[in-house]
């Protein structure tokens, strides 16, 4: 009996198609361990390289012998594939028949002569593009100047301004494809993968963020709040609290910003409710109707912008004991530690997410990206200050409001003092609001 012979198919994984059937100048995939990004380059620039003459640049930052290139993938592929048709060098791969050629370089040794032989390359590859610099990248771009010529980029990104991340991908053209593919993208990854990316992600989410799905780790690792007490807040255990209720309040500044009320008891911050485009009579008026339904012992908001008409709205309506004003930018309680009132509220919700036992959010993505988006520094006498507002909306997208509602609700210590008094245990009702402020203005008149 003849054993039958095995034959493989070169099969590309579906993320990987526009290789082979689009034309674009750069070609940029990028994502976390195992997404099949080398495999799929190399399979795509074999099959390529046998359907035309090609001349294929395999590049990366360091090269310094042959074996920390893609040599040795591209020379398992063509084994494992038996295409004969190509003839594998000491230091470069030709196709007998197209007359293709496969050569592999570093980047940071090229001066500019030797990168001349670069001039007539088709397709050039720059694997692991996380470690190119921006000089490399400078020099090379130019190089690669053939007509229909293609930059392929494979990158794990390492840092948020990775140079080639920087100048390609993080405000791509047209001529630009942008593709993020990881582990579970790839219909070839190993059971064995899948177990170590859970693993990790049991471990530390902040880790398998960065190793798995191919986040970059935020510069100098200077995030205020990390990923892992943020997730931990979302498992629920607390049902109820008996500590006083407080309530931040983060009125709009913008027409695209949101209201965001939060609501918290002491561990348990159990509900956001966000509004769109509310004048402030009707957010005064969602105020009042919480004050009214849920007696909070207090209601912290930020008055630095649209939020003080809304404070004059309730204090008018005699809610003086309950609202409290804070401004972001005025100096913090803690003038020695805090840079502002901001920065300090922002790291009690540090410490009070860090603290035991532990405490609670309702689980909520866009949250979640708040909280863990915004970076610390210091200022020249060593105060905690929070990154610039800007800096955070161009990162996120949106200012981060339903964080700044949480961090109001750290703007004051907050003692259970008790029912408060100003609203007769909730009895007031919109007439005995508008009863006393009628009496008041009758002793005027
Ligand atoms: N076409 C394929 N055929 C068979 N197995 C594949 C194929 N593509 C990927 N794999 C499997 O998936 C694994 C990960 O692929 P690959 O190494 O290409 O990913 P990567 O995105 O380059 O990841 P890394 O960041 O780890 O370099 C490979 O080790 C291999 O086991
Ligand atoms: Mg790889």
């Amino acid at each position: 009996m003849t054993m039958k012979k095995e034959y493989h198919i070169i099969k590309i994984a579906e993320p990987f198609a526009p290789l082979l059937t689009e034309h674009k100048r750069i070609k940029f995939y990028y994502g976390g361990r195992a997404g099949g990004k080398s495999y799929a380059f190399a399979d795509s620039l074999l099959i390529k390289g046998r359907q035309q003459k090609l001349l294929i640049a395999c590049l990366r930052e360091i090269q310094e012998s042959i074996k920390d290139s893609v040599y040795r993938l591209l020379c398992d592929r063509i084994a494992l594939y038996e295409l004969n048709d190509y003839q594998i060098y000491e230091n470069k791969i030709e196709n007998k028949i197209t007359g293709s050629k496969f050569i592999f370089k570093g980047l940071r040794d090229q001066d500019v002569q030797h990168i001349k032989s670069l001039e007539g390359v088709d397709i050039a590859w720059i694997e692991e593009a996380q470690t190119i610099s921006k000089r490399s990248w400078e020099i090379l771009e130019p190089t690669i100047r053939k007509n229909g010529s293609e930059i392929w980029i494979s990158m794990n990104r390492e840092q948020e301004n990775d140079p080639l991340w920087i100048a390609l991908a993080a405000h791509p053209d047209e001529r630009t494809l942008v593709k993020k593919v990881n582990y579970d993208d790839n219909p070839f990854c190993p059971e064995e993968i899948k177990i170590q990316a859970q693993k990790c992600r049991q471990r530390s989410s902040e880790d398998y963020a960065h190793i798995w799905l191919g986040e970059p780790v935020r510069q100098g690792n200077n995030k205020l709040i990390a990923s892992d007490v943020v997730r931990r807040a979302f498992v629920s255990t607390i049902l109820s609290s008996s500590s006083p209720l407080i309530i931040g309040l983060d009125v709009a500044r913008f027409g695209d910003d949101q209201t965001v009320f939060c609501f918290r008891r002491g561990r348990w911050c159990y509900a956001f409710r966000c509004y769109q485009k509310l004048d402030n009579v009707a957010v005064a008026n969602t105020a009042t109707n919480f004050i009214k339904e849920y007696h909070p012992h207090r209601i912290f908001m930020d008055i630095g912008g649209q939020g003080a008409g809304v404070y004059d709205i309730l204090k008018d309506r005699g809610f003086s004991e309950i609202i409290r004003g804070i401004y972001f930018g005025e100096k913090a309680i803690n003038e020695e530690r805090y840079f502002n009132r901001r920065a300090e509220m922002w790291d009690s919700v540090q410490a009070w997410l860090s603290s035991s036992p532990q405490v609670q959010l309702p689980e909520d993505e866009s949250l979640f990206d708040e909280l863990t988006g915004i970076n610390k520094k210091y200022d020249r006498r060593g105060r905690l200050q929070l990154e610039e507002k800007d800096e955070v909306k161009k990162r996120l997208g949106r200012s981060p409001d339903k964080a700044d509602a949480l961090a109001l609700t750290f703007a004051e210590p907050v003692y259970d003092d008790g029912e408060p008094q100003i609203y007769h245990h909730g009895q007031i009702t919109y007439e005995d609001i508008f009863k006393s402020q009628r009496e008041r203005s009758n002793e005027l008149w």
